[in-house]
C-alpha cells in the first residue's frame, strides 16, 4: 500500500560546502573558521578535517549527473564565503565553480537551492559572530553572490541552523570557533538573526520574485514527567533550542520566558532599535531540519560547557526507542507534531510554506565485498519520516518538500568521517556507490509515493 504526495512536492537531497568540497586551499580560497578549528588538537574525531572531503570541488559534474540519475528534483548546497570573497575582493575562480555547478544542475533538470551560510565563516573576520559588523559583512557577501547567481538560482536560504553556529559553537565549544562563553553565544545568536533579517530585506529589494527563507534546526524538548521541575527544564531547553529562533523570525519578539531565563547573560547593548523589525522580515519558506526529539529531567547542574545555557541542569532521558549511530532516538511522530506546531503557530498565519530541508540518519554501513550497501535501516528511517510528513500534510500543514540528508557520506563536523549519513557511499578512492536507500529514494522521487510502513515496523 502506497501513500502519494501532492503534485509538485519536491524530493531532493542536501549537502554543505565544507562537508563535501575539499580543495581547502585552491584557487585563492581563504581560510574559514572550520579550517582553523580542525587543527585544534582533539576538536575533531580522529583528527580529521575537510581538506579533501568528497573532492566535490573537482567532481561536481559527475555528482550532478548522479543526482539526475537518482531522480532528485532539488539540490540544496551551500556556498563557502571565503571561497568567493577575500575581504571585498571577489575570488573569480571560486565564484565560477558555483556558477558551473548551477548550470550543470539546471541542464539536468535539478533545481538549485542555495544556502548562503552553512558554518564556514571567513576566519579573518574579527570576533566572528560575536561582532555585529559580521552581520553587515554578511549582507554584502549575500548581494555579491546573488549578483552572480541570482539570474539562475531562485531559492535562497540565508542561514543553516543558527542554533549550531551560536550556542553549540560559542557556548558548548563543540563547533567552530570552539568558544565556551555563554554571553558570546547570546551575542552570536542575535547577530546571526540580524544577518538573516538584513539579508532578506536586501535580497527582496534586489530580486522581488526570489523565494527567500532560513533553515532552523528543531529538536523538540519534552519533560520526562509531570514534575514541575522536569516541565520547567524542558521549557527552558525548548526556549533556547527552538523558540529563540523561530519566534523572532515570525513575530518580531524573542520569547518572553527565554529572555527572562537569559537575563543574567543578556548584554544591555545587544539589541538596537529596528533589529527585531529586520529579523521578522517576511519569508517565503521556512526550512525545517529534524533528526530527533529529546526528553529531559531536571538534575545536577552540569560542570562543563553546555549549549543549553538556560538549562545547565537538563539531563537527557532515553526512551525505549531505537537509536541511530549518532545515539539519536528515532522518533518520526516528533516530525509530524513539529510540522503541525510550526504550521499552526507561525508559518501558516504568515502564509509561509514549510520544507523539510534536512532529515536522515547515520548508520554504521560500508560497502560489502560486492560493492553494495544494503542499508535497510536507513530506508526504514526515511520511509517512516516521510510517512510522518504525509500525516502532517493530511492534517493541514503546508509542507512543500523533503530533502534527504545527505546525498553523500561526508565530513560530519566534530564527528569526522565516522558518522555516515549518505544515501550514496564514498569510498577511499572517491568512488560514489549508491546505497539501497538511494535506489529506494529514486523510486519515491520518480513516483511521488512512499510504500507505507508495515504495522509491525512501528
Ligand atoms: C545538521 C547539519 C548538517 C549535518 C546534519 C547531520 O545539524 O546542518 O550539516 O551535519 O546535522
Amino acid at each position: 500500500m502506497a501513500i502519494g504526495f501532492p503534485e509538485g512536492f519536491l524530493f531532493g537531497s542536501a549537502t554543505s560546502a565544507y562537508q563535501i568540497e575539499g580543495a581547502a586551499a585552491e584557487d585563492g580560497k581563504r581560510e574559514s573558521i572550520w579550517d582553523v578549528f580542525c587543527r585544534v588538537p582533539g576538536a575533531i574525531a580522529n583528527g580529521e578535517d575537510g581538506t579533501v572531503a568528497c573532492d566535490h570541488y573537482h567532481r561536481h559534474a559527475a555528482d550532478v549527473a548522479l543526482m539526475a540519475e537518482l531522480g532528485l528534483r532539488t539540490y540544496r548546497f551551500s556556498v563557502c564565503w571565503p571561497r568567493v570573497l577575500d575581504g571585498d575582493r571577489v575570488l573569480e575562480a571560486g565564484m565560477d565553480f558555483y556558477s558551473r555547478l548551477v548550470d550543470e544542475l539546471l541542464e539536468r533538470g535539478v533545481q538549485p537551492w542555495l544556502t548562503l551560510y552553512h558554518w564556514d565563516l571567513p576566519a579573518s573576520l574579527p570576533g566572528g559572530w560575536t561582532n555585529r559588523a559580521t552581520a553587515e559583512r554578511f549582507v554584502d557577501y549575500a548581494l555579491t553572490v546573488h549578483d552572480r547567481l541570482g539570474d539562475r538560482v531562485r531559492t535562497w536560504t540565508t542561514l543553516n541552523e543558527p542554533w549550531c553556529s551560536s550556542f553549540l559553537s560559542y557556548a558548548a565549544g563543540v563547533h567552530a570557533p570552539g568558544q565556551t562563553d555563554p554571553v558570546a553565544a547570546v551575542r552570536a545568536a542575535h547577530h546571526l538573526l540580524l544577518a538573516h533579517g538584513w539579508t532578506v530585506q536586501a535580497l527582496r529589494a534586489a530580486d522581488p520574485s526570489a523565494v527567500l527563507g532560513v533553515t532552523l534546526n528543531f529538536t523538540p524538548a519534552l519533560p520526562a514527567s509531570d514534575d514541575p521541575a522536569d516541565v520547567d527544564v524542558a521549557r527552558r531547553v525548548d526556549g533556547t533550542a527552538n523558540r529563540f529562533f523561530v519566534e523572532p523570525v515570525f513575530t518580531g519578539h524573542y520569547p518572553a520566558d527565554t529572555l527572562a531565563d537569559l537575563a543574567p547573560l543578556w548584554p544591555d547593548d545587544l539589541v538596537a532599535d529596528g533589529d527585531l523589525a529586520a529579523i521578522s522580515a517576511p519569508i517565503d519558506v521556512l526550512g525545517v531540519n529534524y533528526y530527533t526529539t529529546n526528553v529531559f529531567r531536571a538534575g545536577e547542574r552540569s560542570a562543563g560547557p553546555t549549549p543549553h545555557i538556560s538549562a545547565p541542569d537538563a539531563v537527557q532521558v532515553l526512551r525505549d526507542l531505537p537509536l541511530t549511530d549518532m545515539g539519536w532516538e528515532i522518533d518520526p511522530d516528533g516530525l509530524r507534531n513539529l510540522l503541525l506546531w510550526l504550521h499552526t503557530s507561525y508559518a501558516g498565519p504568515a502564509g509561509t510554506a514549510l520544507v523539510v530541508t534536512e532529515n536522515g540518519a547515520a548508520f554504521d554501513d560500508r560497502p560489502d565485498p560486492a560493492c553494495f550497501v544494503d542499508d535497510q535501516d536507513r530506508i526504514d528511517y526515511l520511509r517512516r519520516h516521510l510517512t510522518a510528513v504525509h500525516q502532517a500534510i493530511e492534517a493541514g500543514a503546508d509542507v512543500r518538500g523533503y530533502l534527504a540528508w545527505s546525498l553523500l557520506d561526508n565530513f560530519e563536523w566534530a564527528e569526522g568521517y565516522g558518522k555516515r549519513f549518505g544515501i550514496v557511499a564514498v569510498d577511499a578512492a572517491q568512488r560514489r556507490i549508491p546505497k539501497a536507500s538511494a535506489l529506494w529514494f529514486r523510486d519515491v522521487a520518480r513516483t511521488g509515493a512512499v510504500t507505507k510502513p508495515h504495522e509491525t515496523d512501528r
